[in-house]
């Protein structure tokens, strides 16, 4: 079988630089190689590189870079929409998480009933109008659920993006950070979510069964796995923009991403927010990283129990 990676070294979601560095350090922590190694056909399509937009003005005085933020996802939806339709499994490198806009959009234009897991601290789900921060990181599903079109305002560079989700598309896991507005429109519109709560309570077996069964009954459905870093524990995963405490921890983590892998049905994924100038140290950053690395390596099938290859008898 066989892999595509986009790197998107972009950071204009959110405010804090850094962000932009994660798929050089990724690759450097040897990404591509380790996929091979696994018996992968990996096809790198490289780092994405972004026009310049001048003066990007922000959108009502709040939401800051909407035509970079636009002008980045459009261009990343053409070439996820490639890779899916060339037969690969996507795997999207960030960024931060306005990403999202482009790679499920063009996710969904080669796989229309596409299923999303969101795995993330937040619920990205803020429109311009309810977001306290402005930040396009925190509102990338706005732009992508039919159910929120009358709430989302039009902003300069994302008219292209067509709502390709509805509420009964994702589920959400690990959530423990949400504005009030976001948490309205989880409440009212019936949104599947798995909080911190929920994990502790339930079990993370019990979470990924019930969101397999929920998006994705009969196995049959392609899914879009969107993996904010920040779900972690900032103790296993400090170096992020927006750390929250009370996170993931390593094995509830990767057993999310193994789960994926075991339903049969991963068809693009994004890895986000990992952020390596805002690691403590050098440890920190490489913890993070190396962390991010191994959640990619689960979604594809690595397993902690070890494996060897067909064909393979003891010396
Ligand atoms: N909810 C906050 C906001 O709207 C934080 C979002 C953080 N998002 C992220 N992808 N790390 O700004
Ligand atoms: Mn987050
Ligand atoms: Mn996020
Ligand atoms: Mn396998």
């Amino acid at each position: 079988s066989s892999v595509g990676i986009i790197g998107v070294p972009f950071s204009k979601g959110q405010k804090r630089g850094g962000v932009e560095h994660a798929p050089m350090l990724l690759r450097k922590a040897g990404l591509v190689e380790k996929i091979e190694e696994m018996g992968y056909n990996v096809a790198d399509l490289g780092d994405l590189s972004f026009g310049e937009v001048k003066d990007d003005t922000p959108f009502q005085k709040h939401v800051p870079f909407p035509r970079t933020v636009g002008m980045a996802c459009q261009g990343l939806a053409q070439v996820v929409r490639q890779v899916v339709c060339d037969g690969r499994t996507c795997i999207t490198i960030g960024g931060d998480h306005s990403l999202a806009i482009g790679s499920v959009s063009g996710h969904a234009m080669a796989r229309p009933n596409l299923g999303v897991i969101w795995v993330d601290a937040h619920a990205d789900i803020n429109t311009p109008l309810t977001s306290p921060s402005g930040n396009l990181h925190g509102q990338p599903l706005a732009f992508l659920l039919q159910e929120l079109t009358s709430k989302v305002p039009a902003v300069p560079g994302l008219s292209w993006v067509s709502p390709c989700l509805t509420v009964q598309d994702i589920v959400y896991i690990g959530l423990r950070d949400i504005d009030p507005g976001e948490h309205y429109i989880l409440k009212n519109y019936g949104m599947q979510y798995f909080s911190m709560r929920h994990v502790d309570r339930l079990g993370i077996r019990k979470v990924m069964e019930m969101s397999l069964e929920f998006l994705n009954p009969r196995g049959r459905r392609p899914i879009h796995l969107s993996y904010d870093i920040d779900a972690f524990d900032p103790s296993l995963a400090p170096a992020t923009g927006t750390p929250v405490l009370g996170g993931l921890t390593y094995r509830e983590g990767l057993y999310i991403a193994e789960e994926v892998h075991n339903s049969g049905c991963l068809s693009a994924m994004d890895l986000v927010e990992v952020n390596p100038l805002l690691g403590a140290s050098t440890d920190a950053v490489n913890a993070t990283v190396q962390l991010g690395l191994e959640v990619v390596l689960s979604c594809l099938g690595r397993a902690r129990e070890g494996s060897y290859s067909l064909g393979y008898t003891l010396p």
